[in-house]
């Protein structure tokens, strides 16, 4: 396998101001910049899981990243976990999705939508039918959920049976279809973050002893299967992963995270995708004892595997962006919480303006409050 340091040598040569502010090629399309939009999950979806016209006027606001990437968005009824969450399998949440990407599209901007199988991370009250969430084994997550009926104890998830796998991957397909239906520029493949395709991915999760557990290419098959069809779907150049190689939210652990990410990162590479979007993991979570095995920081390690153009992220700000950029270590770094309480981040950056804080208390309710209510640096006007 050829290991090509994409960026390295071009990024010197190109970026002799700020880093951050450079354009970039990704896929086909010219990004203005480097400073690229997180997926947010903000919940200001209808309780059928359809988009609500706030959000045209939210992902608006953001339209000066370099790329928005959307929300993490339900492929199947059976991928919802998060009450409120949007969805993108029925034609009511295409078209409600439509307005959405023309807001973006009629100021010049490009969004991806991040598709997303939660898997364990459910219930069954927010299940169809009231049925088993599914994952790779029967393994439970020690953690609560908010269902219609308050906080509940998540339930041990149904091993999803050999036959059923193809389906899920149908689901992705479908989902990245439905997603250029709804005008979306591509779509951001969901494998960070101990839903589904980490759920695969770990042993700690995944105890399979068929073609999808055990050996480290069997627990990677899944995700690349999900890659294989979202890619064939639309066009590679369309396509970008999520990944979090030393994440332990949602109970994820792997006693060998390094050769895991090794393996599937270069495995990536035969789908010349869009972009590979690393989480470095987050300090509150610092690894402790158990977690000694696992790569802090990740995107210096692994950016060498990837041959393509490689997003970072996790508790970045402007000084650390621009330097890991200048380090060769990334292309461009996502902000997530930046971008909730500055819809105007870049031009901040720009003129160097101070930046506002968020409040936490409104990222997953509050309808307008929280959400389209931030408003931009007021300009001085001579
Ligand atoms: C309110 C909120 C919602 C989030 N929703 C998602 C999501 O839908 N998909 C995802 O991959 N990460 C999600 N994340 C993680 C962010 O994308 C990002 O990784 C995290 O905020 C760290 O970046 P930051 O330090 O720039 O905020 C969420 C984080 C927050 C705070």
């Amino acid at each position: 396998m050829t290991i090509c340091n994409f960026g390295h040598q071009a990024y010197r040569e190109m970026n002799k101001t700020v880093p951050l502010l450079k354009p970039i090629k990704v896929g086909n399309f010219e990004l203005n910049n480097r400073v690229i939009m997180a997926p947010l999950t903000r919940r200001r979806a209808t309780d059928e899981h359809v988009p609500t016209p706030i959000m045209q006027t939210y992902y608006q606001q953001r339209v000066s990243a370099g790329l928005i990437i959307a929300e993490a968005t339900n492929i199947s009824q059976q991928a919802v976990g998060y009450m409120n969450s949007p969805g993108i399998y029925n034609q009511q949440q295409i078209d409600a999705w439509k307005p959405v990407t023309k807001a973006v599209h009629d100021k010049g901007g490009i969004i991806f939508l991040q598709l997303w199988h939660v898997g364990r991370v459910s219930h069954p009250l927010v299940q169809p039918g009231g049925q088993l969430p599914v994952s790779a084994s029967a393994i439970d997550l020690d953690d609560i959920i908010l269902t219609p009926e308050g906080h509940k104890k998540h339930v041990t998830p149904r091993a999803l049976e050999l036959e059923e796998i193809a389906g899920i991957v149908e689901d992705y397909r479908k989902a990245t279809l439905n997603a250029t239906e709804a005008g979306f520029d591509g779509v951001e493949i969901h494998g960070a973050n101990g839903y589904l395709p980490d759920q695969f991915l770990h042993d700690g999760s995944n105890q399979r002893t068929d073609n999808y557990g055990g050996s480290i290419e069997n627990r990677c098959r899944f995700v690349l299967e999900v890659t294989q069809a979202c890619c064939e779907a639309i066009g590679s150049d369309k396509v970008g992963i999520r990944l979090s190689p030393s994440g332990i939210v949602k109970g994820m652990y792997d006693s060998n995270p390094v050769a895991l990410y090794e393996f599937l990162i270069k495995n990536l590479n035969r789908f010349k995708m869009a972009y590979l979007h690393l989480m470095e993991p987050y300090a509150a979570l610092e690894p402790p004892e158990r977690y000694k095995h696992f790569m802090v920081p990740v995107t210096p390690y692994f950016r060498p595997f990837f041959e393509g153009p490689v997003i970072t992220n996790v508790e970045f700000n402007y000084e650390t962006g621009n330097q890991i950029i200048q380090r060769g270590h990334a292309d461009m770094v996502a902000f997530g919480k930046l971008f909730i309480s500055n819809p105007d981040l870049v031009e901040r950056f720009k003129n160097k303006w101070p930046l506002a804080d968020w409040d936490k208390s409104t990222f997953y309710h509050g309808g307008e409050k929280g959400y389209i209510d931030y408003p931009p640096y007021p300009k001085k006007t001579s």
